[in-house]
């Protein structure tokens, strides 16, 4: 039968529907836009981290060519807080007053004619500061703690006892410093006023979110904004909230009455659009001789601006990683001077992972044994705290084919005991758990009178594959080829998405977008139900298959017609329907979520002189689910995977503690890998759909790089017999 001759678009490792977009420059990114008329807007930022302005002398600048307007704290209306919308948090509304919490903190905003101008009037501002010294120091007595924001804080069983009593303990501290999320494409926005409603082009995960926010601060509704963000150059999380420069730029619009566009400088991108805060973890871990686990104790303190609620539990996966019978998770934070931090790829997990799979590491060398022997003997068979199965779980799998790959068992377990030449040899590995973040969304699908379908969502494609993976998904749930579907996002003024974050996005807009695109086939065969000639008459969705652009009877599969012939025959142009999807309640589904599981292998050399640390090979084994779209997925764990190897041998925001100055905040100075620090890394895609969402998706995008801090970890304890527990590692640790 013809509708089977298509293969499934779900699952081919497709080109990305958007490559050809990209590749010939016809991708626009919000800072390629430009309207008529529009002003541009510079940004002045302050020079002390902490304290207030006393001062600020604005008559030259506004005197100088072109300027229109400079806003400073003393011009600006008062605006509610960003943060409290139902869906996001963002940093408290800019220049509000004339307080001073952190080192490139936005003073000022000039707004002429030309971006020029604007960049050379904010240096005829003139800024008088009473400066107090800043807390920048985990340890500084004046650093006001929170602890447990989020009431995440977990606890079973009888940790100190189970300790006392333990055969063996190990005990120590991890630290991770402020990450820089540091996409390519610089952060931008245009601001259009129209009367009282409100364009914007905007660098962002979330329009939904932006346009909540924005329309909270401005005071106007909800649909007199609409946020734009067809493309996104990376974000990795800094997309997650409404930056103060957003704002600025909406307002520099409102009282110009001229659109306003801004686009930050790198330096601007380290202060202005967040950062993976840094960490401090302790952890004790007690097991008996035959490794079995007793109890974990996983407590962290992590750094969070003056003014903000953003937090990172570092501790808290601690609690379902193993089959553990007393375990104690504690997440605290510090206020510091330091600007607004947010999400980086893997937050928490990112670094928590690190500090749990470095003690457990520890832990196996000084059992003797085996690394990866002793995670299979406290393998989560069920959810650790619920006792319920897990909605999926092929972790050990990943354990198995990874090691295979990757060649485990050719690991002598001695350290320094590996060499070739100069280079000593190390095998590390690590596993991981990412959860999906699972949060309601909206889509909608038409399909037109000729055939081809228009599905659409308020979501973005930071790079991911979005438009991708749900052209397969609309594809297939309609039965209409691949290139007659057209997926579209990035537009507030669609159906609400979640972000593209939290390894979520994918599971929750292919469920509303499979939701939608059923709902299309039911309204056409709701169409033909009285239609005498029609095959379909009577037919209800479960009675019909769909492909090659028609619906036919599932009993008799000769019969049935195209969507073309049902519409014009009735008059229609198109059929539109919208679908949702909401996260299940896992304990009526007697299943606990399981999220994304993985191993991680790696092979390092180091020069035995010189120390110069060199990743040879990763293996990465996963088990994402349904892989929708094998390539782009692919690419999801690579990408990971870099920003692991970034994460654990090169990445580091260096602030002065004196000043709270960034003193690297340029891709000169911020390292991150190149080509010539990634080697080959190897990726396989292990286990079964999940049974927690209809397509059996999970999320890859935060899997890849979790864990691959830890396995270098320890591949450089195995390689130099030096243990290092504070990232980045860098050669002059191992000399
Ligand atoms: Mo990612 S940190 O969930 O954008």
């Amino acid at each position: 039968m013809s509708l089977v001759e298509a293969p499934p678009a779900i699952g081919a490792g497709i080109d990305r529907v958007d490559g050809a977009r990209k590749t010939a420059g016809a991708a626009a990114y919000p800072s390629d836009f430009d309207v008529h008329g529009q002003a541009h807007a510079a940004l002045l930022q302050s020079t002390v981290a902490a304290g207030r302005i006393t001062a600020i002398d604005t008559a030259e600048a506004e005197a100088a060519p072109g300027v229109l307007t400079v806003i400073t704290h003393r011009n600006t209306p008062r605006l509610p807080d960003g943060p409290a919308t139902d869906i996001g948090t963002s940093p408290p509304a800019p220049l509000q007053d004339e307080r001073i919490l952190h080192h490139g903190q936005h003073v000022a905003v000039v707004v002429a004619e030309t971006r020029e101008q604007a960049v050379a009037a904010t240096r005829l501002i003139k800024v008088t500061y009473d400066a107090s010294e800043p807390v920048t120091r985990f340890d500084d007595p004046r650093a006001e703690r929170v602890d447990d924001p989020w009431g995440m804080d977990s606890e079973r069983g009888a940790v100190e006892e189970a300790l006392a009593s333990a055969d063996v303990k190990v005990s120590a501290t991890y630290t991770t410093p402020d990450n820089t999320n540091n996409p390519l494409g610089l952060f931008a926005t245009l601001a259009v006023w129209d009367r009282n409603t409100l364009t914007v082009h905007d660098t962002t995960q979330w329009p939904t979110m932006a346009r909540a926010t924005l329309a909270k601060v401005f005071d106007v509704p909800e649909s007199a904004v609409r946020v734009l963000a067809p493309y996104v150059g990376g974000a990795f999380g800094s997309g997650l909230r409404v930056w103060q420069h957003v704002i600025l730029t909406v307002l520099a619009a409102r009282m110009t009455g001229r659109p306003v566009k801004l686009v930050l400088t790198r330096p601007q991108m380290f202060t202005s659009v967040g950062h993976r805060p840094s960490g401090v973890q302790h952890i004790t871990i007690g097991a008996k001789r035959s490794g079995e686990l007793v109890a974990i104790d996983h407590r962290s303190t992590s750094s969070v601006a003056m003014e903000d609620d953003d937090f990172e539990p570092l501790a808290a996966s601690s609690a379902v990683a193993y089959a553990c019978p007393s375990v104690i998770t504690r997440d605290g934070q510090v206020r510091l001077n330091i600007s607004n931090p947010t999400s980086m790829r893997a937050p928490a997990e990112g670094q928590g992972n690190f500090a749990l799979e470095s003690a457990f590491d520890e832990l196996a060398h000084t059992l003797g044994i085996d690394p990866l022997e002793l995670r299979l003997r406290n393998y989560a068979e069920r959810h650790p705290v619920s006792g319920m199965p897990w909605s999926s779980k092929a972790l050990r799998e990943c354990y198995e084919a990874g090691a295979e790959r990757f060649g485990w068992s050719r690991r002598d377990p001695a350290p320094r005991s590996m060499r070739d030449g100069d280079e000593l040899i190390g095998y590390g590995m690590a596993g991981v758990g990412y959860p999906w973040y699972a949060v309601p969304c909206r889509a909608r699908a038409t399909v037109n009178a000729d055939g081809s379908a228009f599905v659409r969502s308020a979501a973005t494609d930071i790079g991911t594959g979005t438009y991708t993976v749900m052209t397969q998904v609309s594809a297939d749930v309609l039965g209409i080829a691949l290139d007659r579907v057209r997926f579209d996002l990035g537009d507030s003024d669609m159906p609400p998405s979640p972000q593209a974050g939290g390894s979520g996005l994918t599971g929750a807009l292919a469920t509303a977008v499979r939701d939608a695109c059923l709902g299309v086939v039911r309204r056409v065969l709701d169409l033909v139900s009285e239609d005498a000639g029609s095959p379909l008459r009577g037919c209800a969705l479960e009675d019909v298959i769909v492909g090659n652009g028609r619906i036919h009877r599932r009993d008799r599969p000769d019969e049935g017609e195209s969507y073309a012939d049902i519409l014009t025959r009735h008059g229609r142009q198109e059929m539109t329907v919208d679908g949702a999807s909401a996260p299940g309640d896992p304990s009526a589904l007697g299943m606990a979520f399981a999220g994304a599981f993985g191993a991680k292998f790696v092979e390092v050399r180091v020069d035995a002189d010189l120390g110069v640390i060199r990743v040879a090979r990763v293996v990465s084994a996963i088990d994402g689910g349904r892989i929708l779209n094998e390539k782009t997925a692919r690419s999801q764990i690579i990408g990971g995977t870099v920003g692991g190897i970034g994460q654990a041998l090169f990445e580091e925001t260096v602030t002065d503690a004196r000043t709270g100055r960034i003193a690297n905040a340029t891709f000169g100075d911020y390292l991150i890998p190149v080509n010539a620090d990634v080697a080959d890394l190897d990726v396989l895609f292990v286990g079964e759909p999940d049974r927690a969402t209809p397509l059996g998706t999970k999320g890859v995008g935060e899997i890849g790089l979790v864990g691959v801090a830890a396995a270098i970890a320890n591949a450089v304890h195995h390689a130099t017999g030096i243990r290092i527990r504070s990232l980045p590692i860098t050669l002059d640790e191992l000399l």
